[in-house]
């Protein structure tokens, strides 16, 4: 028997690098899983088919629309009966040197906060009733390096990864017994999304890390079957994925 059979998890942001690693990751452990995305539908029917085992389903999962989300419960409830972990991957960002504060405008602070910080309060406020019932139910929150370090794509990126490990800890306390809260914090990542990037600033990075190169998005992944898994006393609490970047 797969460790994760029977029970069913949640995905937003299932198209981009880590959410489709993380799907895969879960799915090969023996959970069904919900493809949550946002403006992506093929993307996550391709995905769908691709995950091992069977019962996965594709959602619309836009995070910053909590009427959507509200159906997503619902979908969730009549489609499996369960839901027993959770995975806010959805994220957003733009990259904004932090000294250039004029291109920080507004409406892109007011996304980011609201995808990144709102959208998983939102997600956790729809599915907690589930995550509840499931008598093991557990909420990861993908945050970053970032939080930490204040080092990231922008300022506002940096402040609303800080803000997720913070909501991890009131959520954590929140939610006990039932449900453990935690972050996942990867440092850069080798997904689309820094492929796009220069090279030289991708080695730079790499060169930086003490275990010398960039995260895999199966990394992140393990991490997260680890957490339903192996860590099983663990709540409120950030676990580093990032090769030991801080240290240098
Ligand atoms: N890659 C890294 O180096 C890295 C490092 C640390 C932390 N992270 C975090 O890891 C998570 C995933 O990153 P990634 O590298 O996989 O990024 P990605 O490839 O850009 O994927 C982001 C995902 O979030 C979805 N999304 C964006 N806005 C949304 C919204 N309003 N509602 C629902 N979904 C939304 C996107 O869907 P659409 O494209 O359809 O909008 C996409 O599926 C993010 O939270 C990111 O901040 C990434």
């Amino acid at each position: 028997m797969k460790a994760l059979e029977g029970k069913v998890a949640v995905v937003t942001g299932a198209t981009g690098g880590l959410g489709g690693a993380i799907c895969a990751a879960l799915a090969q452990a023996g959970a069904r899983v919900v493809v949550g995305y946002n403006r992506r539908a093929d993307a996550a029917h391709a995905l769908l088919a691709e995950l091992p085992g069977d019962g996965h389903l594709a959602v619309a999962t836009p995070v910053t629309d909590s009427a959507v989300l509200g159906r997503l419960a619902a979908t969730v409830q009549d489609h499996f009966g369960r839901c027993d972990l959770l995975v806010n991957c959805a994220g957003t960002t733009r990259f904004v040197a932090h000294a250039d504060l004029d291109s920080l405008d507004d409406a892109l602070i007011d996304s980011i906060l609201a995808t990144n910080v709102r959208g998983p309060i939102a997600c956790v406020r729809a599915l907690a009733p589930l995550l509840k019932a499931s008598g093991d139910g557990l909420v990861v929150n993908i945050s970053s390096i970032a939080a930490r370090t204040a080092m990231g794509s922008n300022i506002a990126y940096c402040a609303s990864k800080a803000a997720v490990d913070n909501l991890t800890q009131s959520l954590a306390r929140a939610l006990a017994p039932q449900v453990r809260v935690v972050s996942v914090a990867p440092g850069l990542a080798d997904t689309e999304f820094v492929q796009g990037l220069a090279q030289a600033w991708r080695d730079e990075q790499a060169a930086r890390t003490p275990l010398g190169r960039l995260a895999l998005a199966a990394e992140v992944a393990r991490a997260v079957v680890a957490l339903a898994t192996h860590l099983t006393f663990t709540t409120g609490a950030v676990i580093p994925v990032d090769g030991g970047r801080p240290l240098s």
